[in-house]
This record gives C-alpha cells, sequence and structure tokens, in this order.
C-alpha cells in the first residue's frame, strides 16, 4: 500500500477528488484483513483528500450505533435506532443527504460547526452493519457527485466485510 496519498490539485473539481482518490482507497486496503485498520485509514484518506470537517462509521451493534473510525472533531458514542439522521438512514435502510441540518427533525448536533451532512448505510446479508457518515461546514455541500463517489467507497466496505 502506498503510505502517502497523491492529492489533487487546489483548482481540482469535486469529481477530479474522488476520481484521484477512489483508485488509491482500493488500494490501501488490498491485502489488509483487518476492518478496523482499512476503516481507519479510509476515513483518514477521505478526510484529507476531501476536506470534510468529519467523517467516520457507526457499527451496528443491538439496538444502537456505535462509533467506530473517524477523523475530525469528538463525536456522540451511541445513536439509537431511528434517532437523528444516523438511526434513520439505518431504520430506513437508505441515503439521506441533509442540506441544512438544523432542518433535519431529531438531528444529533455533535459538532456545532456542522452545517450538512450525508449518511449511507453499509449492508451485509441484506442488513444494515455500517452506517458511513460526514459532515461539512458549509451548507448544502454534499451533492449527487459526493453520493455517487462515496456510494463507492460504501461497496469497497462492503467487499471487506
Ligand atoms: N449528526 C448525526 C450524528 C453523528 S455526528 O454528526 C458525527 C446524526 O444526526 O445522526
Amino acid at each position: 500500500m502506498a503510505d502517502t496519498l497523491s492529492l489533487a490539485g487546489a483548482n481540482a473539481t469535486k469529481k477530479e477528488k474522488y476520481e484521484l482518490l477512489i483508485p488509491q482507497l482500493k488500494a490501501l486496503v488490498a491485502g489488509e484483513p483487518d476492518l478496523i485498520a482499512n476503516l481507519a485509514n479510509l476515513m483518514a484518506a477521505l478526510k484529507e483528500a476531501m476536506g470534510f470537517l468529519w467523517i467516520g462509521v457507526y457499527f451496528v451493534k443491538g439496538n444502537e450505533l456505535v462509533l467506530g473510525p473517524f477523523q475530525g472533531p469528538l463525536a456522540c458514542t451511541r445513536i439509537g435506532y431511528g434517532k437523528g439522521v444516523c438511526g434513520t438512514a439505518w431504520k430506513e435502510k437508505k441515503v439521506i443527504v441533509v442540506a441544512d441540518v438544523m432542518l433535519f427533525p431529531g438531528h444529533i448536533a455533535c459538532s456545532s460547526l456542522s452545517k450538512s451532512e450525508i449518511v449511507l448505510p453499509v449492508f451485509k446479508d441484506g442488513e444494515v452493519n455500517i452506517i458511513v457518515d460526514a459532515d461539512s461546514e458549509q451548507l448544502a455541500h454534499f451533492d449527487v457527485v459526493d453520493q455517487q463517489y462515496l456510494q463507492q467507497v460504501v461497496s469497497l466496505i462492503e467487499s471487506l466485510l
């Protein structure tokens, strides 16, 4: 695996950043069987390349989500089923994009700096196993480009389960 990331230039589009990043994410986890180690490096690479305020995972454990590897400010350690954006994405088994977190009923504010958010479920045997959450300091930061490429990250994580 590479030990440094190749990053797009300052003028690169979001799509160009993801295009450069995704193959590196695949290389990063190739040959390493430990899930926590892989998730830790994936989140670090995403944070560095994409500049999110926060990106991390929550594991489904019983009737709660429990915090896993992340990069960014301290986060809530446990989220109930159906609670917040993460718990809702788990319950509804679907991607949720929130343009303004203040307008999402029941949003859980881990950091007051977070203005918008995208949450994607990771499936194992047809059930949600992990939740991927990314937060931005900008309103309406996440769009179809983020959804498309972060879904590729989800598929990569699913291949590790
Ligand atoms: N905002 C999330 C909680 C997780 S943090 O943003 C890291 C939610 O409403 O589920």
